[in-house]
């Protein structure tokens, strides 16, 4: 087995890079792990008590390893420790471009190019550059040609490392992946970063490809994954007309070996900053290869999946018996903090826009950064438990799956005379809401 990397640097401390890297620095002591940020902010969190990341299991782990072996340093302090690096991950944001050439497709990759510059500029000797963020396929040929620039005498082989971990199991998943994957050319560059991973992951989890393979693969599965969602969720339609129930469904079709059980669950539609960008880029770099077909098939994944959160958001609006509704769960899944791209953004914007008043409740996501993200702020309150949010509403509309809603007493929940509970996710105790005297709506169930 080759040695171990000594020195490993990664820019970016976001949901990605901090539990990754706090991950390796926790089951490869020897080596030493620096994340950077150009977010003060952001590296004063990670070095504080309260996280910037909720993630089961995440706290435990920094604890033990940050200060050890594992360092959250600002950007600007950290030139020291890339000068040094034997490798170099890069895991900054690529979101949906909101300009210039493939504008609401293609991955922007300028956070990206930043850090390649920036690595291009202070980096020494020879640096292993790992692309971490997920990537257009043949985007390592940009990461390449920046690094080839620099004016130090500086060498480099880049190589493709996407992450398959999923918020709210990110420990679990990074600790037993299914795989870990390493795409590149360079024999010795790719034995390097094994060596890393196999510190903990057994060796026949860790696929080598060559580096578009690796690029590609990444969107492939969370294009696939998000399918699988969309599949349900247009069927779950199919079931509020037709007496089926979309559970029984599920699981039917789940029981099939060659289908399997997972991601088959209905809901308010797929949230997350990683479905919609990476389809969305899949689509663009279809058609940029000139495969209009192709890239129709993808976006009709997307598609379906924003007419399931419009439908639902109707839906709320039309059950309510006054303008007053209880939102519960603001994050895009349980277990994180996290709201981007959450099909709350959407029902409470469709909601606030119709003139209701709403008032929600998440146990984990801030209120005061959700409105800011929301753009509207009349009409929204952020409460700091599900009794306070349900008191006087006409209307429930359930977002997220937190284990809480699973056993809410809605017996003594105090909604206006007439109220509806709209669950988004097929989780609230149907015969305790049917007691309570409570209208309710399930996603996939036809109407009682
Ligand atoms: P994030 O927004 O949480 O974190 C990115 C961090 O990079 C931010 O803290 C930002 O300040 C920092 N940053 C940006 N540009 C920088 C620069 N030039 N120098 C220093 N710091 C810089 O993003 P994330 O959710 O961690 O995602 C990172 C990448 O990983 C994306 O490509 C994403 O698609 C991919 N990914 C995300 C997930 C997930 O579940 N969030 C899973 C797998 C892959
Ligand atoms: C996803 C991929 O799962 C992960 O491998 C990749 O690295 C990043 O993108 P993430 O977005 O964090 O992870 O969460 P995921 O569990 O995939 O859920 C995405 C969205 O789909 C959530 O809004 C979730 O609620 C929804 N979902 C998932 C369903 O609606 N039904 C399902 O059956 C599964």
């Amino acid at each position: 087995m080759d040695p171990l990397p000594e020195k490993i640097v990664c820019i970016g401390a976001g949901y990605v890079g901090g539990p990754t890297m706090a991950v390796i620095a926790e089951r490869c002591p020897t080596v030493e792990v620096t994340v950077l940020d150009q977010d003060a902010v952001r590296i004063a969190a990670w070095n504080s008590g309260h996280l910037p990341v909720f993630e089961p299991g995440l706290a435990e782990i920094v604890g033990r390893a940050r200060g050890r072996n594992l360092r959250f340093v600002e950007q600007q302090a950290g030139l020291a420790a890339l000068a040094e690096a034997d490798v170099v991950f890069i895991s900054v944001q690529t979101p949906t471009k909101t300009e210039g050439e493939g504008a609401g497709k293609a991955s922007d990759l300028r956070y990206v190019e930043a850090c390649a510059r920036f690595i291009a500029e202070h980096a020494r000797g020879h640096t292993i550059v790992v692309e971490k963020s997920t990537m257009p396929v043949r985007a390592a040929e940009r990461i390449q040609q920046v690094l080839a620039s620099n004016r130090t005498g500086a060498t480099f082989t880049v190589l493709s490392n996407p992450e398959f971990l999923a918020e709210g199991t990110a420990i679990r998943d990074l600790l037993q992946p299914d795989r870990v994957l390493i795409g590149g050319e360079d024999a010795a560059a790719v034995a390097t970063l094994q060596a890393l991973y196999a510190a903990w992951v057994p060796s026949e989890r860790i696929l080598t490809t060559g580096l578009w393979s690796a690029e590609l693969s990444k969107l492939a599965a969370n294009a696939f994954l998000a399918q699988r969602v969309s599949s349900i969720n247009s069927l779950s339609a199919l079931c509020e007309r037709t007496g089926a129930e979309i559970a029984e469904v599920s699981a039917v079709v789940g029981t099939d070996s060659r289908i399997g059980p997972k991601f088959l669950k209905a809901s308010v539609g797929f949230g997350g900053s990683c479905f919609r960008k990476d389809l969305l880029s899949l689509v663009y770099l279809c058609e940029h290869h000139g495969l209009p077909e192709v890239a129709a098939y993808w976006q009709q994944v997307v598609d379906l999946n924003e007419w399931q959160k419009s439908r639902f958001a109707a839906e709320v609006a039309a059950a309510a018996k006054n303008r007053r509704i209880a939102v519960l769960g603001l994050a895009f899944k349980k277990d994180t903090n996290d709201f981007r791209e959450s099909a709350a953004l959407q029902v409470v914007r469709s909601l606030l826009r119709s003139g209701c008043e709403v008032l929600a409740y998440d146990p984990q996501v801030d209120g005061a950064r959700f409105i800011s993200e929301l753009g509207i702020s009349a009409g929204f309150t952020a409460v700091s438990t599900a009794r306070q949010a349900l008191a006087g509403a006409g209307a429930v509309a359930v977002l997220t799956e937190w284990d809480e809603f699973r056993t809410l007493t809605w017996g003594e929940a105090a909604l206006a005379p007439g109220a509806t509970v709209v669950d988004g996710r097929g989780i609230v105790d149907r015969a305790a809401v049917r007691q309570a005297g409570r209208g309710l709506r399930v996603i996939g169930s036809p109407p009682a």
